[in-house]
């Protein structure tokens, strides 16, 4: 089977090492993918904004099934041409993304639906004067989101006044772009953050493990906020209680509601929680893989990536072929350039990659590029170290100590990923 796998980061390479396991042994392209994806996928020179080349390629070259990684492509409508043209995908309709795509969409559609989530309001740009005077009267800490697509960048949690004026004239003033015309103010959850990835078929769902991601680029959660600097799966204190109360209070109803809605959810559902006291609040959705959640979920479970995949792109999910979930945990540690989530330099030579190799680790490309027989740095987040292991504690310890052979001018990481 021919599968086409959209996107370049770390999360489309663990993509495609999880669907080329299969004992169907798919043929795998990628467009545009990047050099750790290229050993194991063929790269398609398509530009992955052009939906029309990409439905012609599919065509021509019979690809049974596509896999969208990111966001802005679904949210413009990758999966409805594909399909509309009898190309099976995994990935949701621009409708659907829209509770990704759209922050207001999604606090609406939580609430109209029951789905617990944060206080909140949402204010045009035409509605600055009131988004302002709601700022300045409201108790902190306050967060203050760009309602549209951000790559995990339009969040500010602020803690004083003028933080959270600053943000919200930031914003409005287009430091974002169109992103930041809708702003949504919502109320401050403390609590321990969880991301919970289910793969539906429009009607039916499977849950992978309980993940938790590092967004903030500091150590102890400090620094702006990024892609991901790291990860680890499963979360040991969710218990079958909180999963169920996540299934009845979030999942099920979402996926329900979406149908109801004749925009039916078929992809990756990605629930970013906030688990305050025993109760789950979605923070967000998102409508793909978590990038670095899937370089830890992917690993650690038994199961045939490409049938379960492609069996909820046609509508009728596969549960079996995700297998009990596994005994395993994943730890992953990324490797950024100095600067990330901000300004940073590139082309810097990467070595001990070998070395790394040795600790028995996964090395998901993300910012990379070979060339003259060598491996350069070419993004914000370089490589994912990813370890699998019996204990958290042992998987955390290969991975630090993989990531410690990897050297790079500026190379940066939190030393903090599973402690
Ligand atoms: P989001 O993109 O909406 O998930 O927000 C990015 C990050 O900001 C989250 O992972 C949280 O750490 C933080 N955050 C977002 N919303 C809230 C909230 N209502 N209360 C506390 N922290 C939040
Ligand atoms: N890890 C956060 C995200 O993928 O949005």
């Amino acid at each position: 089977m021919r599968v086409l796998i959209i996107g370049s980061g770390g999360r489309e390479h663990a993509l495609a090492w999880a669907l080329i396991r299969s004992p169907e042994r798919p043929r795998l392209f990628v467009a545009p993918g990047n050099p750790g994806i290229w050993e194991i996928a063929e790269p398609v020179d398509i530009p992955v904004a052009d939906q029309r080349e990409i439905v012609r390629f599919c065509t021509a070259e019979r690809i049974r099934l596509v896999v969208v990684g990111p966001e802005e492509l679904l949210s413009q409508g990758i999966a409805d041409v594909l399909r509309d043209n009898g190309i099976a995908v995994f990935g949701p309709s621009r409708k659907a993304a829209q509770l990704e795509a759209s922050k207001a969409f999604a606090k609406r559609f939580m609430e109209d639906n029951g789905i617990p989530t944060a206080q909140y309001r949402v204010f045009s740009v035409a509605e600055r004067e009131a988004a302002l005077r709601y700022v300045e009267n409201h108790p902190l800490p306050l967060v203050i989101k760009a309602s549209g697509l951000a790559a995990g960048k339009g969040v500010t949690v602020a803690q004083t006044r003028e933080e959270a004026l600053a943000a919200l004239e930031g914003l409005f003033g287009g430091v974002l772009g169109q992103a930041g015309e809708t702003v949504v103010v919502e109320e401050y959850l403390a609590g321990e953050e969880l991301s919970i990835l289910a793969l539906c078929d429009g009607a039916e769902y499977v849950v992978l493990a309980p993940a938790r991601d590092y967004k903030r680029a500091l150590e102890g959660d400090r620094g702006k906020n990024t892609g991901g600097m790291g990860a680890y799966a499963p979360v040991p204190w969710v218990g079958p209680s909180l999963l169920e109360r996540i299934h009845h209070r979030i999942l099920q109803p979402t996926i329900q509601a979406l149908q109801r809605y004749g925009t039916p959810f078929v992809g990756c559902l990605y629930a970013g929680l906030m688990i305050v006291g025993d109760e789950p609040y979605v923070l967000e959705f998102n409508v793909r893989f978590g990038d670095p959640e899937a370089q830890v979920v992917l690993p650690i479970a038994e199961a045939d990536w490409l049938t379960l995949l492609g069996s909820a792109a046609v509508g009728r999910l596969a549960r079996s072929a995700l297998r009990a979930p596994s005994r395993q945990h994943a730890c992953c540690v990324v490797l950024a350039s100095a600067g990330y989530p901000e300004a940073y330099r590139t082309g810097f030579r990467i070595t001990g990659v070998e070395e790394a190799m040795q600790h028995g680790v996964l090395l998901f490309h993300a910012g990379t590029r070979w060339e003259n027989g060598a491996l350069w740095t070419a993004g914000g987040r370089v490589l994912h170290v990813v370890a699998v292991a019996p204990t958290l504690e042992e998987a955390r310890q290969r991975c630090y100590a993989a990531a410690e052979c990897i050297q790079f001018e500026g190379k940066t990481y939190r030393r903090d990923i599973a402690t």
